[in-house]
């Protein structure tokens, strides 16, 4: 599946989080000792079972909370809402409600690098056939919040499902055919096309 797991760690207060455990929880735990980050967030994305199946495990291991939005149905210690800062150290997390993938989906924005989950890969995004899934919803999330922000901020996928693993918003819009310009009607027909 190749999902990407991401380690947040503020250099000041050694305090990290990972976005999306994925599967391999060992090398996570040896980066972060590495560093001298101590992991006391996981956070979701979403639910699906490829990005959590890791949590319980890292949890297990350092006792962080789990932070996921308010609509996930999975285990959670902190519910996030849309727009929600979580403070890691002196970094500063934004939750960002993103759903149309799955209805819990949110991005996480710190110091200008956004990780998009499954909203947005390089190149492509998320599938809005599965369980919870809306084209609309997606639309919206994609063109009205992810595309507002600045351009130079950087992409972290989910998958390694593009090109090369991470890019910009500026990138994603010149050649991401997914954001071309169109109407929510236009693209909720677009992601019916197989
Ligand atoms: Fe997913």
């Amino acid at each position: 599946m190749e999902n990407f797991a991401y380690l947040i760690g503020d250099e000041n207060t050694g305090l990290a989080a990972v976005v999306d455990p994925a599967w391999d929880i060992e090398k996570i735990l040896k980066v972060a000792q590495k560093n001298n980050l101590r992991i006391i967030y996981v956070i979701n994305t979403h639910n699906h079972p490829d990005h959590t199946s890791g949590n319980d495990e890292l949890v297990k291991a350092t006792g962080a909370k789990i932070v996921a939005h308010e609509t996930s149905r999975n285990r959670k210690d902190i519910s996030a809402k849309d727009g929600e800062i979580l403070r890691l150290g002196s970094l500063e997390l934004k939750l960002i409600h993103t759903p149309g993938h799955s209805p819990d989906h949110m991005c996480v924005l710190v110091n200008g690098k956004l990780m998009t989950g499954d909203a947005l890969f390089v190149g492509e995004c998320g599938r809005t056939d599965l369980p919870g899934g809306n084209s609309e919803q997606l639309y919206d999330s994609l063109f009205n919040k992810l595309m507002k922000l600045a351009a130079d901020v950087e992409v972290y996928p989910g998958h390694n499902y593009g090109p090369k693993t991470h890019s910009t918003i500026g990138y994603e819009k010149t050649h991401n055919y997914v954001l071309k310009p169109r109407t929510a009607k236009e693209f909720v027909q677009f992601m019916r096309e197989p």
